[in-house]
């Protein structure tokens, strides 16, 4: 792991949220980007060498929406930034470790990602992302 590449935050209206990230951080977002596989629209701002990404469902059944509902508000997962996530993947897999999915995939900010189980990661949702090439 190369560093805390972003924390992932849900929320339930981004542009309230971006704007209370933009009183927060003293910074407005850099990007407003709609992830259609996940039903999630994302936006981000720059924290130093890491980042904050607010996470908007855009439908009922994302897991967005199921996490909103579950537990409101607030951190949703830890993403670390990797420079080989295939080598991960099997490092972590090796460790005993649970993925959500195996298969690194498209996600928000021109990286490819892939989820770890929180039931296997203390319960913490992390995901891997490595720049897209
Ligand atoms: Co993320």
């Amino acid at each position: 792991m190369q560093k805390i590449e972003h924390i992932g935050i849900a929320v339930k209206d981004l542009e309230a949220s971006n704007e209370l990230y933009r009183k927060l951080l003293g910074v407005a977002h850099y990007k407003i980007e709609e992830v259609a596989s996940e039903n999630v629209k994302t936006s981000f701002f720059n924290v130093g060498d890491s980042k904050i990404e607010l996470l908007e469902s855009t439908d009922e059944n994302s897991a967005i929406a199921k996490f909103l509902n579950k537990k409101g508000e607030g951190i949703h997962h830890i993403a670390y930034g990797v420079s080989d996530i295939y080598a991960e993947i099997e490092r972590l897999k090796s460790e005993g470790f649970v993925f959500i999915n195996e298969t690194p995939k498209p996600g928000a900010d021109n990286k490819i990602v892939v989820f770890l189980h929180p039931k296997s990661a203390g319960g913490v949702l992390i995901e891997l992302c490595q720049d897209m090439k």
